[in-house]
């Protein structure tokens, strides 16, 4: 089998039908009985109109993500999926402040979360999410001191990340946490240019993000992708989410292989795999269909994801070494 990474992966968009059954005891919520109902429930319906339709999805699989036993289990489960899928590496991110509704702290659900995540054999590390959202500063500080004690080169949390709705928060807002997370020596990706503009990204770069979620609309501003490119800043790049979200507003225009073939630093990663539906092989399938993707082109998606990961370099000298394998 082939070997992926996935860096833009949201343990709250993972949760499969599968993967639901399982927490549903334990979270004590009664799911839909039959798998078909269940599922529409769990993802994104084709009527999507922008990432703001697109976030309301996240109310079913946070709502079982509730207890320090479910966010485990989440943890552990979603890894034993993806290796199924191919995923050699992944890096998972999750907002604690989301999993906190029924008054446990942003540190249990951390612990949680990091029983889970060494209970599987698949390398993968975590990244926190702080929100963007009304009254959210307090709650995006604790993330960012929690980051910040729990921070390792691998194997824990290695990162931390600025997710939610970017087209009625503007990344600029949030510039209390990002000047701290610098202070602080914590390694930053935020989600921008995905339905807000190049700004955005830019504002991001200046916030100290060394990689971007997304990153579609760079675009729109030829110096910023220069700048992308002399940085060698990572886009997390997901296609499907993308289309659904309608960050772009016709997918034959789709800029992932152009900005490759420019040489800045494009990785193909799934954001929200149940939600859209979709796993890393339909990801890189989708790609090779719509635009091609030559044999140095899919080496190079892996490289760059390499070289992005937030991780060790024994560890990436151990995924070159697997990907030399399995192809
Ligand atoms: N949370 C989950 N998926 C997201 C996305 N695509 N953009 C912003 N926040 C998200
Ligand atoms: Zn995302």
């Amino acid at each position: 089998m082939k070997a992926y990474i996935d860096l833009h992966l949201h343990l709250d968009g993972a949760i499969t039908v599968e993967i639901a059954r399982k927490l549903e005891e334990k979270a004590g919520i009664i799911l839909p009985e039959e798998d078909t109902e269940l599922e529409q429930k769990l993802s994104v319906s084709e009527t999507c109109e922008n990432l703001n339709d697109f976030l309301k999805c996240f109310e079913l699989p946070l709502s079982l993500l509730q207890t320090e036993e479910t966010v485990e289990e989440a943890v552990y489960q979603v890894q034993e999926n993806i290796k199924k899928d191919g995923i050699v590496y992944a890096e998972i991110r999750f907002a604690p402040q989301l999993h906190c509704r029924n008054g446990l702290s942003q540190k249990q659900i951390i612990e949680a979360s990091l029983r889970g995540l060494h209970k599987s054999d698949l390398p993968c590390n975590l990244i926190l999410c702080c929100m963007r959202g009304q009254d959210v500063k307090a709650q995006n500080m604790e993330t960012i001191r929690l980051a910040k004690k729990y921070l390792v080169k691998d194997g824990g949390v290695v990162a931390i990340d600025l997710a939610g709705a970017e087209g009625l928060f503007p990344t600029a807002d949030y510039k209390e946490e990002f000047e701290e997370a610098q202070r602080l020596g914590i390694p930053v990706t935020i989600h921008a240019g995905e339905a807000d503009g190049a700004e955005s990204v830019k504002t991001a770069l200046e916030f100290g993000a060394v990689r971007i979620g997304h990153g579609v609309r760079s675009f729109e501003d030829p110096g910023l992708l220069q700048e992308l490119k002399r940085r060698q800043t990572c886009l997390e790049m997901c296609p499907t989410s993308n289309r659904q979200t309608k960050a772009i507003e016709n997918m034959e225009q789709y800029p992932l292989t152009d900005y490759l073939k420019m040489g800045i630093c494009v990785t193909i990663n799934t954001d929200d795999m149940a939600i859209s539906r979709t796993t890393i092989q339909k990801e890189f399938s989708y790609v090779e269909k719509m635009y091609g993707l030559t044999e140095e082109q899919k080496e190079r998606l892996f490289l760059n994801a390499v070289q992005s990961a937030f991780t060790t370099d024994e560890r990436k000298k151990q995924l070159i070494n697997e990907y030399a394998v399995r192809g």
